[in-house]
């Protein structure tokens, strides 16, 4: 899915999202395992502050068991509740209901105290595109497709699935935005597929991968492409020995790159590179940093065009 976030089109998402939020109890929210902080929308922590939390590390069965610890580990000590998913085999999904019933525990007790003995607990999905939204609804949901129809006090046309006796998901997922700032992220995301490739080329974001794996995992790059590359070696020069190993090489001989660009990352996405987590907690800090920077910067660019404006005119 290739969504352009213009303005318009986020205060609108952003609306519908307060809109929703107002009906659950429990948001859950989907975050890529392989991307665990790329994946996480920025603003969704402050949006859904008053709420029971669950944060699924989902495409769990993609990324390095050890740094999906460390990030189960990471966002617990936040007080996420983290629960690891593989939404594409059905795995993880009875710990979820589990995981919401206990958050709610207190609330539950405190509202049957109070004289009302049948309190649902009301859960709603969401996550920025691709990190798996629609094909957990479809798992977790199986065949109990029972839509309850529109309740008094709902917003017009929301729909509720009934997943147990007391427990109801929002039907549609709310559609998150990814982090623009940090220019990490988008890179990151474009890697996994999560982002169209129509923002980078092909070859640009293939040798950005190059780079990326002759930093974090150079080993796996020698192993699997059988390629070398002295200090020094550029990125680019690598995807062209990369693309001679493999014999891909255009009519006049030369390294065919582009070619060789397009199976590198089908075969990251498509798992044949092995299990990869591509960013670690550790670099959070920095990252935030430099997209605060950035945000800065930008800011500073606006009001100075603005002054510009405002003294020509
Ligand atoms: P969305 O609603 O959040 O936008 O995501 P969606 O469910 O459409 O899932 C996006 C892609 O991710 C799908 O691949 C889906 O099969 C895959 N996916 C979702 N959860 C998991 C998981 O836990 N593990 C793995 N390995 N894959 C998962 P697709 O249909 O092939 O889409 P695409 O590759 O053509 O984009």
């Amino acid at each position: 899915m290739n969504i352009q976030w213009y303005p318009g089109h986020m205060t609108k998402t952003r609306r519908m999202m307060e809109e929703n939020l107002a009906l659950v109890d429990v948001v859950i929210e989907l975050l890529d395992a392989r991307v665990p902080y790329s994946s996480k929308n920025p603003d969704i922590d402050a949006l859904a502050k008053n709420k029971y939390r669950i944060l699924l590390l989902n495409k769990s069965d993609l990324a390095d068991e050890e740094g999906t610890k460390l990030w189960a580990s990471y966002y617990e000590s936040q007080g996420f509740a983290v629960i690891l998913t593989d939404a594409l085999a059905g795995k993880g999904m009875k710990a979820v209901t589990d995981t919401a019933k206990t958050l709610m525990e207190e609330k539950i007790k405190r509202q049957r105290e109070r004289g009302r003995l049948f309190v649902p607990i009301r859960a709603m999905i969401c996550g920025i595109p691709n990190v798996g939204k629609s094909t957990f609804i479809n798992k977790y949901v199986g065949k109990s497709t029972a839509k309850t129809g529109d309740k008094p006090g709902v917003t017009r046309g929301k729909q509720w699935i009934k997943v147990k006796k007391d427990f109801e998901l929002l039907d549609t997922p709310g559609i998150l935005w990814p982090k623009f700032e940090d220019e990490t992220a988008g890179l990151l995301l474009a890697f996994t597929g999560a982002i169209n490739d129509e923002i980078l080329d092909v070859e640009t974001l293939a040798t950005e991968f190059v780079a990326f794996l002759m930093r974090r995992y150079p080993a796996l790059l020698t192993q699997r492409y059988k390629v070398t590359w002295e200090e020094g070696e550029r990125a680019d020069q690598v995807l062209e020995k990369i693309a001679l190993a493999r014999g891909m090489k255009t009519k006049g001989s030369q390294a065919d790159t582009l070619r060789c660009a397009k199976v590198l990352l089908d075969e990251y996405r498509g798992g044949k590179l092995g299990r990869l987590t591509l960013e670690g907690p550790e670099e959070i800090k920095a990252r935030e940093e430099a997209a605060k920077a950035r945000l800065q910067e930008k800011e500073a660019k606006q009001k100075e065009r603005k002054r510009q404006f405002q003294k020509k005119n």
